[in-house]
């Protein structure tokens, strides 16, 4: 049994969605922080849950729970067809070719150390190199710099512009004979550019260089084609994406995935087991060693139905006008600076102000029930190359308001006030 709830969106003039009649679904956004309703603007850190989401995973519990592909029993069986649904769902979210090649792990970041560990850590040797942007989140950095402690390869980082897009020709100057791997961002959490990862796909693979895609910030916000990408490995976590915690998906080409090591062993990973050999179970099960998370999985599945029902471009679209709101509306605001003005850009807006520390700035504006975010965004060195400590960060999903954009403009322009 898996919920298969979704929303009725109704087709406005100007937006295409019923933020409304969506905001109902999120039962988080009813509610008072210091008396003041929640403006939730925390959204690339983690996003709210509908209450289909919510409710799947607690069918699970309530009813369906049992362990997956062990039992014969009613129950596993039943939870073992919904976690294996979901799988599909997955496949289908993201149009890869086969369910096999979705791969259920932690998180994004659990994503980039199984590709890094499995995948990357057979092909290189000493002087060999790793390829990424210096936009990256952390968890796209160090994983990475493990790798090349563990085997004598260098990192690489392709510059990026004042306006945090990634320099095309200077990336591709970077790429040689010694390049193993690309791993790159499709969305900069702390700049909200958008990357064009066709071009470099496209760029590394002339010259047979594999890519992962950290997707991350692109999968709440975009339609994702891993076929038409044909990127290698796309990684991206439920949480940000209006699902539960703890859950990820980590896709990879099936013949990519055949050719891996597993990445943890232990149960429900392998075929067979004598204590003088084990061997290893097929894809996706190779890589899911242990009992999974099975009610995040679920709520995973939940959150694919739920998201279909309103249409990744009509959130696109939507997301894009709040962004050109907003994107105004701060720049009016005196002494406030943008760190992050793509001309592609998804719906983040990081920014500073004359004189006022980040963290007063997010303080002032949670006594008015308004949740930024404040910090280096786990991006310290994007923070580096903009000459700032850190950055005031608000993250915009399809159910905030215009409204609630002014109410960050109020806020800001008292901080100005309290600490002009
Ligand atoms: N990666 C998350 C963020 O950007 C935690 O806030």
């Amino acid at each position: 049994m898996t919920t298969t709830m979704t929303p009725e969106v109704v087709v406005g003039v100007r937006s295409h969605l019923d933020v409304e009649k969506i905001r109902r679904d999120f039962p988080a956004l009813h509610q008072k922080v210091y008396g003041k309703p929640l403006v939730y603007l925390d959204n690339a850190a983690t996003s709210q849950k509908p209450q289909a989401v919510i409710d799947a995973i607690t069918r699970f519990f309530t009813i369906e729970n049992s362990n997956i592909h062990r039992g014969v029993h009613y129950l596993s069986e039943q939870a073992t067809r919904a976690y294996e649904e979901a799988r599909v769902k997955v496949k289908e979210f993201i149009n890869a070719r086969e369910a096999r090649e979705v791969i259920f792990c932690r998180s994004t970041t659990e994503g980039v150390n199984l590709v890094a560990q499995s995948f990357a850590r057979r092909l290189v040797k000493p002087g060999d190199e790793i390829l990424i942007t210096a936009m990256e989140h952390h968890s796209n950095i160090v994983p990475w710099q493990i790798l090349c402690e563990q085997t004598g390869a260098v990192l690489r980082v392709a510059p990026i512009n004042d306006a945090g897009e990634l320099l095309l020709p200077e990336f591709e100057k970077l790429l040689n004979p010694k390049t193993r791997l690309v791993s790159v961002a499709h969305i900069s959490n702390a700049l909200g550019t958008i990357n064009p990862v066709e071009q470099i796909i496209e760029t590394a693979h002339r010259r047979k260089i594999p890519v992962v895609i950290d997707g991350a910030q692109a999968a709440p916000h975009l339609k994702i084609d891993v076929q038409q990408l044909d990127c290698d490995f796309y990684l991206f976590s439920g949480h940000k994406m209006f699902g539960p915690t703890g859950i990820g998906v980590a896709y990879g080409k099936a013949h990519l995935l055949e050719a891996m090591p597993p990445y943890q062993g232990g149960g429900d990973m392998i075929l067979s087991v004598t204590l003088e050999k084990t061997t290893y179970n097929v894809i996706p099960h190779k890589f899911e060693a242990g009992t999974p998370n099975i009610a995040g999985t679920i709520g995973l599945g939940a959150t694919i139905d739920y998201l279909a029902g309103i249409g990744m471009e009509n959130i696109a679209a939507y997301e894009q006008e709040l962004l050109e709101y907003g994107t105004e509306k701060l720049s009016s605001i005196p002494g406030l600076r943008l760190i992050g003005t793509a001309k592609k850009k998804a719906s983040i807006l990081s920014f500073v102000m004359d004189g006022i520390h980040p963290h007063d700035i997010g303080t002032i504006l949670d006594r008015e029930g308004i949740a930024v975010r404040t910090g280096h965004h786990c991006a310290q060195p994007v923070m580096q190359r903009f000459g700032v400590p850190a950055t005031v960060r608000a993250s915009l999903a399809f159910y905030n308001t215009k409204e609630e954009i002014d109410a960050l403009v109020a806020g800001l322009l008292e901080a100005g006030k309290v600490f002009g």
